[in-house]
């Protein structure tokens, strides 16, 4: 008898570790709680530096809920500010990227103007006019005494701007990756890069789906590409490796693209020092991806919207030095892969989904299985027991039994 009733319904054998409780999706308690004790307080990636190419330029995000404007000064360098008023609070800029090098309707040239009441900041945050400042305020406030919330910010890892809400992070970006980032270090650090693709979805889904999927490649049966292009005892051979702070990366593999119907070679396209057609990925906690497959590098950032709701930002690169030709090639090997119409990845968004629906705010609670285990080899679930290990240590509650149930049990026993 295979159909269990909901008592049966638990598979007993597993240990804590080796699944998780499903409200860790769905509740809203849970949800806001990650907010503030883990996305308030690590380092985040929100863009890559290619996006502000020219002093003025600027992208808007949000981390956390908190609006966030990332600018390149006229000096060159990439500066973060919570993208909020010091006057009342309005957002300042409402267009998700551009440049204040032009004068805006209601903002001079080379300043960002607060459209409210017009207060104006240069590119260091530092307010530089309150318009009848000494009229209403006499010597009580001056522009010397406001200015923008300046926040932490690295470029590093191929150029992408990581930013964090937390003045007092402890470790800086280069201890926090903890080497994870080493396996392609060269390969996006040797020149500069460029995003060449950028495409949003807003997914019904806890954001943590997205990672786990990410972090597991058992779910490579769903994917014809990968199954006609890897399944090989070099792909059967691949290895999950932990980091400090909940990162994984799994190592490469010759990948056969030729497999697959008018596939083709990368070698052609490789990055520095990148050997042909390999494909490193790398798993940030709490839940950003980098991905270097072949001529192309991907990467995720998610920022969760809700228990069951995520944006994730998908950025395709390539070198700077591109030509015209090459970057035309690049792009078409990575949009067949990762495009929004390409092979694979509606295949895991379509994954998440199901899973988004079967876990919504209120659902009965269930168990998520990550209990294989394979010496670290490919199929192993390794990648999502090191993430939950972490979230564990940030959120304080057992991801097994994230409300503290079998422990009050035990306890009244
Ligand atoms: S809220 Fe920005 S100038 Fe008043
Ligand atoms: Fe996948």
């Amino acid at each position: 008898m295979s159909a269990k009733n909901h008592k049966q319904w638990k598979i007993p054998a597993f240990e804590q570790g080796d699944y998780v409780d499903s409200r860790i999706y769905s509740d809203q308690n849970i949800f806001d709680e990650e907010q503030d004790k883990i996305f308030k307080q690590v380092w985040i990636p929100v863009c890559h530096e290619s996006e502000l190419p020219e002093a003025y330029d600027f992208r808007t995000t949000s981390i956390a809920k908190e609006p966030i404007i990332v600018v390149r000064g006229k000096d060159n360098e990439v500066r973060a500010f919570l993208n909020v008023c010091p006057h009342r609070g309005m957002r300042i800029e409402r267009r998700t990227a551009g440049s204040f090098s032009d004068g805006q309707p209601s903002g001079n040239p080379k300043h960002m103007t607060c459209m409210f009441h017009a207060w104006q900041f240069d590119m260091k945050g530092n307010c530089v006019d309150i318009p009848r400042a000494k009229e209403g305020y006499q010597d009580r406030l001056t522009k010397e005494n406001v200015g923008l919330r300046r926040l932490r910010c690295e470029v590093r890892f191929g150029g992408f701007v990581w930013v964090t809400l937390n003045d007092k992070v402890e470790q800086d970006l280069e201890a926090w990756a903890d080497g994870a980032f080493e396996c392609i270090r060269s390969a996006i650090d040797t020149e500069p890069l460029e995003v060449f693709h950028y495409h949003k979805a807003i997914i019904d889904s806890n954001y943590k789906l997205w990672h786990d999927t990410n972090s597991e490649f058992y779910h490579d049966y769903m994917h014809y590409h990968n199954r006609v292009t890897g399944f090989n005892d070099e792909y059967f051979a691949r290895t999950n490796k932990g980091f400090k702070n909940g990162h994984v990366n799994v190592n490469s593999f010759t990948v056969q693209y030729g497999e697959f119907e008018l596939g083709e070679s990368r070698e052609d396209l490789s990055f520095p020092g990148f050997p042909p057609n390999q494909w490193y990925m790398i798993d940030l906690f709490p839940g950003m991806n980098f991905n270097l497959r072949g001529s192309a590098l991907r990467c995720d950032i998610v920022t969760p919207l809700g228990p069951n709701k995520v944006m994730i930002e998908f950025r395709g690169l390539g070198l700077k030095s591109d030509s015209q030709k090459d970057r035309k090639t690049r792009i078409e090997h990575h949009n067949s892969i990762w495009g929004p119409f390409g092979r694979n990845l509606h295949e895991d968004l379509l994954g998440i989904t199901g899973q988004g629906a079967s876990m919504q705010t209120g659902s009965e609670p269930r168990r998520i299985l990550h209990g294989r285990h394979e010496n670290n080899l490919i199929h192993d679930e390794i990648g999502m027991r090191h993430f939950y290990d972490e979230w564990s240590k940030w959120m304080g509650r057992n991801p097994s039994d994230p409300m503290d149930e079998q422990r009050k049990v035990l306890a009244a026993e």
